[in-house]
């Protein structure tokens, strides 16, 4: 059991190694700053690292992972990140990527207790209950887990919208794209959902926010 955690010591060292190796400057560049272009927020799931499967490297993605990729507007945690990343770091493209076989959305599907996560994935058995007339008609249970992932994907893209750390970017003309994306753990490709959102036109009225100085 030891071992097996020491592996890992081992491996960065090696890793350390061969960065310097291929580039004596590679930590001294990293430790200046980050400029991140993407904000990637995924599931915790260990299948899907996010820079491995989007062939990135360490500065290139600032990322928030949790069960089932989901954009809740009370999660602390979610919104801090989300804030830093737009309104510091600027980043131009948020993607929020679900994958197939996802543990949390086939727990959400289903009606069984399991402890303290069940109020985690309450959240998502509200998007299953937005969209049951397409879900229960879809008979077998594969497939409509699958279509289960995609729409949920596509509700977190709409709760972004929904937050006014997005709305204040696109209202102060920051380039912002919001990307819900898919990723199939049994062939390692992404499917992107094309559900972009760009500007505040893509997401319905209810949720706009008027300027703050107009109250
Ligand atoms: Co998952």
């Amino acid at each position: 059991m030891e071992k097996s955690y020491k592996k890992l010591l081992e491996n960065n060292k090696a890793w350390v190694t061969l960065q310097s190796y291929n580039d004596p400057n590679y930590f001294k560049n990293l430790a200046e700053g980050q400029s991140p272009e993407y904000l990637w927020i995924g599931c915790s799931d260990s299948r899907v690292p996010a820079n491995e499967i989007t062939g990135t490297i360490p500065g290139e993605m600032f990322v928030h992972r949790n069960i089932a990729n989901m954009v809740v507007h009370s999660d602390m945690n979610l919104l801090s990140v989300l804030s830093y990343a737009v309104e510091v770091l600027k980043v131009k493209h948020i993607i929020v990527c679900g994958h197939y076989n996802c543990g949390g959305v086939i727990a959400a599907m289903g009606n069984k207790q399991y402890g303290l996560i069940d109020n985690w994935l309450r959240h998502i058995k509200d998007v299953y209950r937005y969209h049951f007339l397409e879900l229960d008609a879809i008979e077998d249970l594969e497939m409509r887990a699958r279509r289960f992932v995609e729409l949920n994907v596509i509700e977190q893209v709409h709760d972004l919208g929904k937050t006014s750390i997005v709305q204040n970017a696109w209202k102060n003309n920051q380039p912002l794209n919001i990307h819900g994306w898919v990723y199939d753990v049994r062939d390692g490709l992404i499917k992107d959902l094309e559900v972009t959102f760009t500007c505040i036109k893509d997401l319905h009225s209810v949720y706009h926010f008027e300027d703050k100085n107009a109250i």
